[in-house]
């Protein structure tokens, strides 16, 4: 087990002090987790290999999915790509810094276990307070997957980063609740038009709202595609509790009447269930334990609550989570996309 030093500080007090320790940390090729107003990520100097191969150690990561470069400041960018598409310059304008990563060509600089062996690179400027100030006091690039072991949920919560990786990693900055909840969108911009391989906190309209044109990956729009998604890191089973997730669809009152079911025949053979809901059905299970992610009204709300719920599900030893859906626009797509891979695309069957 490793020696893991914790650090607490209020993103909005920050202490360039106390900062200073996990930024020489970063720069001497230790790991660090800090919050980003996605999630946590779990971070190391993205120029030196030994440094990134600490991550995938950490994590328990297949080594080829690559890891997305996290900067502090636009003119880092260009030692790490070989060119910047009109495109991605624009997007850079509006988007960054925020939750949209970007695939460059890479430059030589990039090593090879940063980009899995592809000639592309994912770089992403992160907003949150904390993320910022630490990378940019660092002075490297910073190497960065969400701070969860592989294939659990990502952390949203300092609790879930001390439970995956307390005793794997050098040091853990603790900065309370990340806002966002879900991954960044990341987007393609090496062709002629922007493709989203991971849909996030930056919605598809508003991209195309600069560019003109956004398309979605093939293999995203298709649960059942044989398409491999170009986003290697999309073909894993992810954000897996220990639970099995089940969902249900259609509408309102077949969804709702479908968990009740489920959870009704669940029950009366002896398994724990826990409900994820919404607000608006909250009253429609009474006698279950059901968690609200918030209203339908509001999807941003939902998303920033998922992987918390599924990760109290899993505290409580739940033995099937049933879930509502909602639907597959703006970070809804986002949200759907994350659940549907919880649950192994797996939906509650009615006769
Ligand atoms: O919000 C986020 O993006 C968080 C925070 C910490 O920044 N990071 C994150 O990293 O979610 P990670 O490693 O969990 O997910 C990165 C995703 C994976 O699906 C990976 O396959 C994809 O980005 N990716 C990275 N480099 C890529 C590349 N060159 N081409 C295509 N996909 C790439
Ligand atoms: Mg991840």
């Amino acid at each position: 087990m490793k020696k893991t030093q914790i650090i607490y500080m209020d993103p909005s007090r920050i202490d360039g002090d106390k900062l200073a320790h996990p930024a020489k940390l970063l720069r001497e090729g230790a790991t660090v987790v800090f919050p980003t107003e996605t999630v946590y990520g779990l971070g190391a100097n993205a120029l030196s290999k030994e440094a990134v191969g600490k991550i995938f150690v950490a994590k328990g990561r297949p080594s080829d999915n690559p890891l997305i470069v996290h900067i502090a400041e636009r003119c880092e960018l260009e030692a790490l790509v070989s060119d910047v598409p009109e495109a991605a310059e624009a997007l850079m304008a509006v988007f960054w810094p925020g939750p949209l990563t970007m695939i460059f060509r890479k430059s030589d600089a990039v090593p090879e276990i940063v980009t899995a062996g592809l000639d592309t690179v994912a770089v992403r400027m992160p907003s949150h307070p904390l993320a910022k100030r630490l990378i940019k006091m660092a002075g490297v690039p910073v190497a960065a997957p969400s701070a969860n072991l592989s294939g659990k949920p990502s952390p949203t919560r300092e609790e879930h980063v001390l439970k995956d990786l307390f005793g794997k990693v050098d040091c853990i900055v603790c900065g309370g609740e990340t806002a966002v909840g879900l991954e960044s969108t990341v987007l393609d911009v090496t062709g002629r038009v922007p493709v989203i391989l991971r849909p996030g906190g930056v919605t598809r309209d508003q991209i195309a709202s600069v560019t003109g044109a956004c398309q979605i990956d093939e293999a995203l729009l298709k649960s059942d595609s044989p398409l491999v998604p170009k986003s290697p890191g999309m073909k894993y089973t992810h954000y897996s509790p220990d639970a099995d997730v089940f969902m249900a669809g259609g509408g309102i009152d077949e969804m709702v009447g479908a968990i009740l079911g489920e959870a009704e025949e669940l029950k009366a053979k002896g398994k724990k269930v826990g409900i994820l809901a919404t607000d608006e059905n909250m009253g429609s299970y009474e006698g279950f334990t059901a968690v609200s992610l918030g209203s339908r009204q509001r999807p941003e709300e939902i998303a920033s609550r998922l992987f918390m719920a599924l990760r109290l599900f899993d505290e409580m030893k739940m033995d099937v989570i049933l879930s509502e859906t909602i639907e597959e626009e703006a970070i809804g797509r986002a949200v759907m996309n994350r659940l549907k891979k919880a649950a192994g695309n797996r939906w509650i069957e009615r006769k």
